[in-house]
């Protein structure tokens, strides 16, 4: 059975980290949805967070992964949307984290803050953990409706 579509999206401060995901969950039997950039030139983040919200809220993929320097930026940008819950992880435990209280559909990373090694490692982490639900369904709920 083949595998869900994984977008994913990044500015130039996460380029190369981008290319190494994109290998190890093609390797791992993931199609994947590339929303750029595809190589260094410089770009401004809240464009690439708005191609994957975007594709979040249209349906076209339910999970993605979101990178530039920090991991800030692209997170702050990702996350004006209502249909997005992106989490900024630096750590297994905090990828784990995201899905089992957070209900995260997206996980972000600051390419000049980890290493390809550990971003694999919180991707497993993220891709295979269930939301909990329970207590954190109406605190989830609460997220994607806002007062504004
Ligand atoms: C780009 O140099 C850098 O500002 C961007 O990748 C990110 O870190 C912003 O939050």
């Amino acid at each position: 059975m083949s595998k869900d579509t994984i977008a994913i999206a990044c500015d130039h401060g996460a380029f190369s980290l981008k290319e190494h995901i994109v290998a190890y969950l093609t390797k791992n039997g993931y199609e994947i949805l590339d929303l750029g950039v595809n190589n260094t030139e410089s770009v401004d983040y809240p464009d690439y967070g708005y191609k994957m919200a975007q594709a979040i809220k249209a349906g076209t993929v339910s999970r993605g992964i979101l990178m530039c320097g920090s991991g800030i930026g692209i997170s702050i940008a990702a996350n004006r949307f209502p249909e997005v819950r992106a989490a900024l992880v630096h750590d297994v435990t905090c990828a784990r984290l995201s899905r089992e209280h957070n209900n995260a559909n997206v996980i972000v990373f600051g390419g000049r803050m980890i290493g390809p090694d550990l971003c694999e490692e919180c991707i497993d982490t993220f891709l295979n953990t269930e939301f909990e639900g329970g207590r954190h369904e109406r605190r989830v709920g609460k997220l994607s409706n806002p007062p504004l």
